[in-house]
């Protein structure tokens, strides 16, 4: 009854701009953490399969490698190592380096149930499948098959499959972008997804499955991000959830008419909001100031904390969201189909839903050009602007290529950065006279703006 682990990591790591099987991981590489997880779930041999000519793996690593050609599928490095699995093998673990995360009690699970009626356990997070797998011999031996890959070997199982829920995140995500990197590596530092590995996995989504968030976890989440900072404790912010098709259709219109906006069960209209303010003073014989532009200020930061933190905590919880600052098109005819009382108006949108696409995630401009220490350094500006535009161009090319365009349309791929910026607030850019009237409709709706 020996136990085998596969650990394919023969890919170029292009992505990542680095190999896989050697990323940094809380004082270990990532290879080493996998097979040191495979042992510890009971696997006797450990394959890791590296294409020829790839980087030397730690030493002193417990594993054999096997070599196959550059350029491979993930399907050819399981070919590979079957041929050399001992023969008294039973149960195959196919565990890629990229979930160098997913703990060894998952892979014990997995191991475990495999038996005469559970030839293939796969681990369910949330209710998806993910990554290790776990099959007997005979399943595994499917792979032989010329053209054969796991996923159809898995399908061809049938009612001998068998799903084994985790809490355990990792089982879904790929060390595929640095984002992902630094993810990991913060989970490492404190809780699976705690709240700094979330914010590098962030991407705004615009597509989403039609189920509606259950009430109570839409309360959830806005509870939780109206626990945000807020200056002097005013709390001068609201959010208006629209579930109503028709509504948020209505909402749509008056917000460039966005798709994502239709399809999300839920678009909150994340407000600033002195009204409560105003009833405040005039409980105790005085008015607001609401002419204050410093006050103006205060209720639209804190309306974007509330926002902000209610776009991380649903990603927190698997969902997914985009804000819509286009709700500020028409303010007041959006302040009006919400009914939202004076001293208030939509700063942005959020559409939120279980996300149905997979944007490339656009990654940022160098820190370097947002961090600085003890005082700002314009020296670096031009290099910061050069890797910035570097970086859109790279994320332009993967989105074309990996995703047919963003949003159903081709994207430049010339196009740098610094040049959309010039196109959007450049002298000649129509954009800003598109919001010109806005000055004046905030004080319509009650914002003095002093
Ligand atoms: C205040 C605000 C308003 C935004 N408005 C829109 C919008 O109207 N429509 C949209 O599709 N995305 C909107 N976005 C999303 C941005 O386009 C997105 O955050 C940015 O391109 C970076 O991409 P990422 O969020 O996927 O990293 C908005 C973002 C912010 C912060």
């Amino acid at each position: 009854m020996a136990r085998a682990a596969i650990v394919p990591a023969a890919g170029l790591g292009s992505r990542m701009g680095a190999d896989k099987a050697l990323l940094p991981l809380a004082g270990k590489t990532a290879i080493e953490r996998v097979v040191a997880t495979c042992r510890a779930a009971g696997c006797r041999d450990v394959l890791v399969v590296r294409r020829n000519g790839a980087a030397a793996l730690p030493s002193g690593l417990a594993a054999t490698v096997v070599g196959v050609p550059p350029g491979g599928a993930m399907a050819d490095s399981l070919r590979a190592a079957q041929t050399n699995l001992a023969s008294d093998v039973t149960a195959v673990l196919v565990f890629p380096v990229d979930h160098a995360l997913v703990e060894a009690d998952t892979a014990l699970a997995l191991l475990a149930c495999l038996g005469p009626e559970t030839e293939v356990a796969l681990p369910l997070y949330r209710d998806r499948p993910g990554h290790p797998i776990a099959l007997t011999r005979a399943q595994f031996a499917g792979i032989g098959a010329p053209n054969a890959v796991l996923r159809e070997v898995v399908r061809a199982a049938g009612s001998r499959v068998r799903a084994v829920p985790t809490a355990n995140p990792w089982v879904h995500a790929d060390l595929d972008h640095p984002e992902d990197l630094r993810a990991a590596q913060c989970a490492l530092a404190g809780a699976p997804w705690s709240t700094v590995a979330q914010m590098f996995r962030h991407r705004s989504h615009r597509a989403y499955r039609p189920e509606p968030i259950p009430a109570e976890q839409l309360e959830r989440l806005v509870d939780a991000a109206r626990h945000a900072s807020t200056s002097s404790f005013i709390q001068a912010y609201s959010v208006v959830a629209v579930t109503d098709a028709a509504q948020r259709a209505a909402c749509a219109r008056l917000c460039a008419d966005q798709p994502h906006i239709h399809s999300a069960p839920v678009f909150a209209a994340v407000c600033a909001d002195l009204h409560k303010l105003a009833a405040a003073c005039g409980q105790h014989g005085t008015s607001l100031q609401a002419q204050s532009f410093e006050l103006f200020l205060q209720a639209t930061v804190d309306a974007a904390l509330l926002g902000q933190n209610l776009q991380l905590a649903a990603e927190a919880e698997g969902l997914g969201a985009c804000m819509i600052g286009a709700a500020r098109n028409h303010p007041i005819e959006l302040a009006a189909l919400l009914g939202l009382p004076p001293h208030a108006y939509v700063v942005f949108g959020m559409t939120l839903g279980r996300p149905a696409d997979d944007p490339v995630p656009r990654g940022r401009m160098p820190l370097a050009g947002v961090l600085h220490w003890e005082r700002y350094d314009t020296a670096r500006t031009a290099e910061v602007l050069a890797l910035a535009d570097a970086g859109m161009r790279a994320w332009s090319r993967r989105t074309n290529a990996e995703r047919g365009g963003y949003q159903g349309r081709p994207v430049s791929e010339q196009k740098g950065w610094s040049e959309r910026m010039a196109t959007l607030w450049g002298a000649r850019s129509d954009y800003a006279q598109s919001r010109r009237t806005l000055v004046e409709e905030l004080r319509r709706l009650g914002f003095g703006l002093e």
